[in-house]
């Protein structure tokens, strides 16, 4: 029984992420989804929200929950018994950040492993700081957020 962690900030959630987690719950008997308190990033939907939205976006997916967290990813995962963190991996801008995270997530606990799946190529360059962008300029985010989302940053930036 392996149950996993895909952590993020989600902020908010989009359909790269959703790819990710829906691929990660047909490799993995649990998988929790760790939203991030991430406040040095300020962000810009409250945790609270950024949580129902996760919740709402992969509420199809019998073995996928979702949790908040704040402080260190290697102690949430302990605390919920996770054996495993799954993160995608988009283009190669990513891998820097992501090694970095990974090497000291195996020095903090190296019992937790990370496993990586690539972005197939629609969500290679899709991130919530670009998707933030377009619909804070009023463009259609349709093609990259879960309708609930898209609904959100629309209340977020209407006028
Ligand atoms: O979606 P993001 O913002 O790229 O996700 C980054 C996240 C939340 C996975 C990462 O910042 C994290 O794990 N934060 C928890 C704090 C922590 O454990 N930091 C040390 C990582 S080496």
């Amino acid at each position: 029984m392996t149950r996993a962690l895909t952590p993020g900030t989600f902020d908010p959630i989009t359909s790269g992420h959703l790819d990710v987690i829906t691929r990660a719950s047909q490799l993995m008997d649990e998988v929790i989804v760790a939203v991030a308190a991430s406040e040095r990033k300020n962000p810009l939907f409250s945790l609270e929200k950024r949580v129902q939205m996760v919740r709402q976006a992969t509420a199809h997916l019998p073995n996928v929950t979702v949790q908040p967290f704040s402080g260190l990813l290697v102690d949430f995962a302990r605390e919920v018994g996770a054996e495993c963190v799954v993160k995608g991996l988009r283009a190669i801008t990513d891998f820097e950040y992501e090694f970095q995270m990974t090497a000291l997530n195996y020095q903090l606990d190296e019992e937790l492993e990370t496993v990586f799946i690539m972005s197939p190529p629609q969500y290679m360059y899709l991130s919530s700081s670009i998707v933030r962008e377009i619909a804070s300029l009023k463009g259609d985010v349709s093609g990259f957020v879960p309708p609930c989302v898209k609904e959100a940053l629309e209340e977020k930036f209407a006028d």
